[in-house]
């Protein structure tokens, strides 16, 4: 039991490695139709910067053939601030744990690929606004502190990245009443509900309506 402890904890680090701190939120900003204070208080959105945005498509691939988990698939479309106008060219930077609930596989080119893993994936919105990714169902962190999820940074054209809420599965390990309250709905609700298809796919549609900036 002593031995293991140091593995554990190394475990949880990497485990937490791919998280940075959301900062305070400002609940009331998006009903006001005004830019949150803290937009672009975001860890690793950096990230969304390191792909060529002129040569992204609307699907990617964020998981490797073979790697272990239940195969999902996520897509949704972007909205402009508001809600009602699909957006284009809004690149959307995605990562997430692996099966094990970790970010393992990075590689050292840049700091994002380091703390992120291997499971990750860059998309661009065309006129309808669409997006998909094909990935794997990600675990919980080990220390079981926070529901399975993914990260997603939003990149608009001429602007800063910034984080909108992690997609979490709905009725799943940790989504209680308490997480519930504390999302914001920053970049709409991250919330879903995931179903399996007829060929044992996960599915979810995580829906996006973009933030106001502050500039
Ligand atoms: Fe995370």
């Amino acid at each position: 039991m002593i031995a293991a402890r140091p593995v554990l904890a190394a475990t949880m680090l990497l485990g937490l490695a791919g998280c940075g701190v959301a900062g305070a939120q400002d609940d009331a900003a998006p009903l006001a139709g005004k830019a949150r204070a803290d937009l672009y208080q975001c860890e690793g959105c950096e990230g969304a910067l390191e792909a060529d945005a002129a040569s992204l498509a609307s699907h990617a691939d964020m998981a490797p053939a073979g790697e272990p988990g239940e195969p999902l698939r996520i897509e949704g479309t972007v909205y402009a601030a508001g809600g009602k106008s699909p957006a284009e060219g809004v690149v959307i930077y995605a990562y997430q744990t692996n099966a094990a609930g970790l970010y393992a596989g990075g590689t050292p080119e840049t700091e994002a690929s380091r703390r992120h893993g291997r499971l990750r994936g860059w998309v661009k919105t065309g006129a309808d606004g669409r997006y998909s990714f094909g990935t794997i169902k990600p675990a919980p962190y080990p220390d079981d502190t926070i529901p399975a999820h993914v990260h997603f940074t939003i990149l608009e054209p001429g602007k800063r990245p910034y984080w909108i809420d992690d997609i979490v599965f709905d009725g799943e390990f940790g989504v209680t009443d308490a997480y519930r309250r504390s999302m914001t709905n920053k970049g709409g609700n991250g919330i879903v509900p995931a179903t399996r298809d007829a060929r044992g796919v996960w599915q979810v549609t995580r829906d996006i309506i973009l933030e106001r900036h502050p500039e």
